[in-house]
């Protein structure tokens, strides 16, 4: 192909155009076995990369940000508000998962049942809290207000899990304990994408 690619110019069109088909179905072959080997690895080996404290530090972190859009809106902005709140809703649920099915279990399997109890109660609270968004005019000054009171919630939420509660819990686990909730939020992150 290269060489026929350098015979003349009806040649050279005609290797290139091969040349870029090649490239193109490359292109979409290498894309497709990246999305298998990530699949592979987060859902099988549980991607050992990382640690599932950071994870949900970054979580957090991501969460905090959308609200800062939200804040950043005007009550006229109706649609805008909708796909923020959308956003906000995915990433705290996805969050939620995580942390209710591996996290907070964990925890009640290190004798910390109240702690857990306590994060749970404040999760059901949050999801109430995204209820009433999604039923509520998004034009209406009441609505930012409470997505004010939301976030002050996950503030505090945020502050207990990441100053009070999850770094002696990550310090009094084995490496092998770490890594296996690693693995395990993980799989739960990707079972919600
Ligand atoms: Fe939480
Ligand atoms: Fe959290």
């Amino acid at each position: 192909m290269a060489t026929k690619a350098s015979q003349g110019r009806n040649g050279w069109f005609e290797g290139n155009g091969k040349l870029w088909g090649a490239v193109a179905a490359g292109v979409v072959v290498g894309f497709a076995a990246n999305l298998g080997r990530k699949a592979a690895m987060q859902a099988v080996t549980g991607g050992a990369a990382g640690d599932w404290f950071e994870t949900l530090k970054a979580e957090h972190r991501i969460t905090m940000k959308v609200f800062d859009l939200i804040e950043a809106t005007e009550d006229d902005q109706t649609v805008r508000r909708g796909l923020l709140l959308a956003k906000l809703k995915y990433s705290l649920s996805k969050h939620a998962l995580e942390e209710e099915d591996v996290v907070y279990p964990a925890l009640r399997d290190a004798a910390r049942k109240d702690v857990a109890d306590k994060l749970n109660h404040d999760h059901g609270y949050i999801k109430t809290y995204l209820y009433e968004l999604l039923e509520m005019p998004k034009d209406s000054p009441a609505w930012i207000a409470k997505i004010r009171e939301l976030r002050a919630l996950i503030e505090e939420h945020v502050r207990e899990e990441e100053e009070e509660i999850y770094p002696s819990f990550h310090a009094s686990l084995s490496d092998e304990q770490n890594a296996r909730l690693t693995t395990l939020i993980n799989k739960e992150g990707f079972s919600y994408n």
